[in-house]
């Protein structure tokens, strides 16, 4: 069946918001998604009928515990994954944390750890931490006429000093996808361990963590549908002799072992719905035919197979919409947008900037008008910093979302034209 954007904009409450008079629209997706009424039904219900702390032996707990187990079976349908591979958390950044600290008690002789210069500072900072027990820290360069990571300085920079390789799947800051698959297979060689942050390319397109082969991979449920949680997959071998930080008295089984204290059940509960609500968009809209049932993806779920069919069907609307936005901004004088060249994977995120406009100012402008955009660097400080905007307040980002209407680019077209008169 074709793709009903109609279908998809009525299950999200938060689209009937008025700015001024005008419909709001939002193109904030990169900073988090809306959600679903479903979710927000999960969130609810789990508060109202569930509600206690896990590992009891009374009702409510033992709801807990069940709420809690199927959302990992949930995320680790979206990922590809075992649920027992799939850790709940915070969010990326903490998690993050959580992961930089624990391997930087690695007491080998790998001392070395490559970050890039394209990445948002979630994936830098944890590590740049590391200086201070000793670790030195690589930067991958970013080519700033294309935005895309310099594959060769990538080459050259890993060693068998190189202890992680942590880089992103898709940047936030302008949609470059980046090649993770090769990425991930030039660290092992050099036997260092690969964390990729998926978390903007979590949204753009399907995840599968057996088929990249990745070591460590975080997204956050709140940039596809879900509610603020943070999510970590790591290999079952490697998460298992992690050297954590953890209590005495917690368990030190598979995934538990990194789950810090109490979780955020209520936010689990709405992130299995948000699984839920990407399923059913690729039991309604997907190419289920196309969704591979041989080889290694045999043992899909069928959960996975609709997961992945929604994801490729929310990927294919947003294509011509991508190309309308990126043409349309383009032909605006005084626009310039950044990222990657024509042809090179991207995400459906497009960042500009105007001449002689800081990007506070075209975000509001466009705010009055019920437009949402994100201004500034969204934390992929290094990025905008070599892009040489920081004096401008940085970049305007317009994020699509699978509910996002050609109606709407047509308005962001025409305001952001205004604003350059
Ligand atoms: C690419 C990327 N990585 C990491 C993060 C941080 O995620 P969190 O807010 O869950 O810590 C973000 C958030 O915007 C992001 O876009």
């Amino acid at each position: 069946m074709k793709y009903d954007v109609d279908y998809i904009r009525n299950q999200f409450p938060a689209l009937s918001l008025t700015v001024n008079g005008y419909p709001a629209a939002y193109f904030d997706g990169p900073g988090g998604t809306q959600v679903p009424q479903r979710v927000i039904d999960a969130v609810v219900d789990y508060l109202a009928c569930s509600n206690a702390n896990a590992g009891g032996s009374f009702l409510t707990s033992r709801n807990s515990d069940k709420v809690i187990n199927e959302a990992r079976q949930a995320m680790a349908d979206f990922l590809g994954s075992g649920p027992d591979e799939v850790a709940f958390g915070q969010n990326t950044t903490t998690m993050l944390f959580q992961l930089a600290l624990a391997l930087g008690r690695e007491t080998g002789c790998r001392k070395e750890i490559m970050i890039t210069e394209i990445d948002h500072e979630a994936n830098r900072g944890p590590w740049l931490a590391l200086e201070e027990r000793g670790f030195i820290i690589r930067e991958v360069k970013m080519d700033t006429e294309t935005c895309t990571l310099d594959m060769e300085d990538y080459r050259s920079k890993l060693s068998g000093k190189t202890l992680v390789s942590a880089f992103n799947y898709a940047s936030n800051g302008v949609g470059t996808v980046s090649d993770v698959k090769e990425m991930i297979c030039l660290a092992h060689e050099a036997g260092a361990i690969a964390v990729v942050d998926a978390v903007h390319f979590a949204l753009h397109g399907p995840i599968d963590v057996r088929f990249l082969d990745v070591d460590y991979l975080l997204c956050s449920a709140y940039k596809f549908f879900g509610p603020h949680i943070g999510v970590l997959y790591g290999k079952r071998d490697l998460l298992a002799a992690l050297p954590v930080y953890k209590l005495r008295v917690q368990a030190d089984s598979v995934p538990y072992r990194i789950e810090t204290g109490t979780l955020n059940h209520e936010g689990i509960a709405g992130a299995a719905a948000a699984i839920e609500f990407i399923a059913d968009v690729g039991r309604r809209f997907g190419n289920l035919e196309k969704v591979a049932k041989t080889g290694s993806d045999a043992n899909w779920s069928e959960r996975r197979r609709l997961v992945v069919a929604g994801m490729k069907a929310m990927e294919l609307y947003e294509q011509p919409l991508a190309e309308k936005l990126l043409n349309g901004l383009s032909a605006i004088r005084k626009v310039k947008v950044y990222g990657p060249p024509k042809g090179h994977p991207r995400t459906s995120t497009v960042s500009f900037a105007v001449d002689g406009v800081p990007a506070d100012q075209v975000a509001s402008a466009l705010g009055e008008k019920g437009i949402f955009v994100w201004d500034g660097h969204f934390y992929a400080a290094r990025l905008v910093e070599l892009l040489g905007l920081m004096p401008l307040g940085g970049l305007v980002r317009v994020g699509l979302s699978p509910y996002n209407t050609e109606a709407e680019i047509d308005r962001l077209l025409e305001e952001t034209c205004r604003i350059t008169l």
